[in-house]
């Protein structure tokens, strides 16, 4: 009778086993091939009165970060990795506004003027369901026929903020009118995309839409842990150290929760809800300026960002989630319990039938 038992038991441990297997072979389907982590996920808390966006990092000691390895986005080989290290991912919120704090290390570049030959980073959001991190948005259309009706549901926020005209500790962004050309101008610039070929900046309309009420509501700040000065840089002072310092890239930004976006240009945060996001990292190989495509990813496809409540709220989800760990690991103890009494049984009664005479027959 026991037998049957740890066959079972046996039956039901491969079953498990092959579920897993299947569940990796789904994930790896598809044209894009992605091998996404699957534990990814960055949590924006609820910190009032933490962080200042100046791109110095001390005020975000005591927040998490989330680190992520740096791949090229276009093949997210692990071999071509970023090589000075992982990049640190900090959120929060203040109930009002979302903070972000970016950092990575790597030698100090700088010249002035030119944004291709300084680093740049990128935070990129899902904003339409049918958004793919992959094409940013993944809308099938051509530049020519791409349009908000064409690619609806397809819509990705991008907010780029690039360095060679931005002076490191100075606040940058909340333009009220979006300058520059039609896709990426200089600075900070929000933008919108259905896929790499349709990308607008907010407020630049594709053809017959009234961009007006779709502006860059992002702030952003910069900072290189080589410098040696607290107090304020001005564009003279430029390179601001000497180049090929060794040291960390700071990048910080902030956004109110909610824009007074109509169009589908800006994505909404929400507090208990999770968003998609992904960030980028440009940087010069062997001196030589990058472009558009040349950009390492923290992921190759979007990674979750939960926006937690504050408060009571916040210690229902904390005590939640640590329930959940605890009754797993009772679990884990109580199948492993079983399993050891399963085959104490067993061997006891194997070792028993033959041994063990009935009384009454004595
Ligand atoms: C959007 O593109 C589609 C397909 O190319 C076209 O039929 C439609 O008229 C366009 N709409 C606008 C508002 O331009
Ligand atoms: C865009 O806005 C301007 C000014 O409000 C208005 O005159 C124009 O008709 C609008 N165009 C479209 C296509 O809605």
């Amino acid at each position: 009778m026991a037998l049957p038992f740890v066959l079972q038991l046996f039956v039901g441990c491969l079953a498990i086993s092959s579920f897993a297997q299947l569940a990796e072979a789904h994930q790896e389907s598809g044209e894009w091939d992605c091998d996404a982590d699957e534990e990814a996920r960055i949590v924006a808390q609820f910190l009032p009165g933490i962080v200042t966006v100046d791109g110095q990092a001390d005020d975000w000691a005591d927040v998490d970060g989330f680190e992520f390895p740096l791949r090229p986005a276009l093949d997210p080989d692990e071999d071509k990795e970023y090589k000075s290290g992982k990049m640190s991912v900090k959120a929060l919120h203040d109930g009002t506004n979302m903070y972000f704090m970016l950092q990575v290390d790597g030698e100090y570049l700088y010249t002035k003027g030119d944004d291709y030959k300084c680093p740049s980073v990128a935070l990129m959001f899902q904003i339409g369901d049918d958004a793919t991190y992959h094409n940013m948005g993944g809308c099938k259309e051509s530049p020519d026929t791409c349009n908000s009706t064409s690619c609806r549901g397809h819509e990705v926020d991008i907010i780029h903020f690039s360095l060679g005209n931005s002076i490191p500790g100075r606040l940058y962004g909340e333009d009220l009118i979006n300058v520059n050309s039609k896709s990426g101008g200089f600075g900070l610039v929000d933008m919108y995309s259905w896929n790499p070929h349709c990308r607008n900046t907010d407020g630049h309309s594709a053809s017959g839409e009234n961009g007006s009420t779709a502006l860059n509501n992002w702030k952003a700040a910069w900072w290189h842990s080589s410098f040696t000065t607290h107090a304020g840089f001005i564009e003279d002072d430029s390179p601001y150290s000497s180049s090929g310092q060794k040291g960390t890239y700071y990048f910080e930004f902030s956004r109110p929760l909610r824009t007074m976006d109509r169009l589908q240009r800006d994505a909404q945060f929400s507090i208990g809800q999770s968003s998609k996001f992904s960030a980028a990292f440009w940087y010069l190989s062997d001196g030589k300026p990058w472009h558009g495509s040349e950009h390492y990813t923290i992921g190759c496809d979007w990674i979750p960002m939960d926006v937690t409540p504050g408060f009571s709220a916040q210690s229902k989800v904390a005590t939640g989630s640590s329930w959940d760990a605890a009754a797993g690991f009772a679990f884990l103890l109580s199948f492993v319990s079983f399993c050891v009494s399963i085959f104490v049984g067993y061997w006891v009664s194997k070792t028993k039938s033959v041994s063990f005479t009935p009384i009454d027959r004595l």
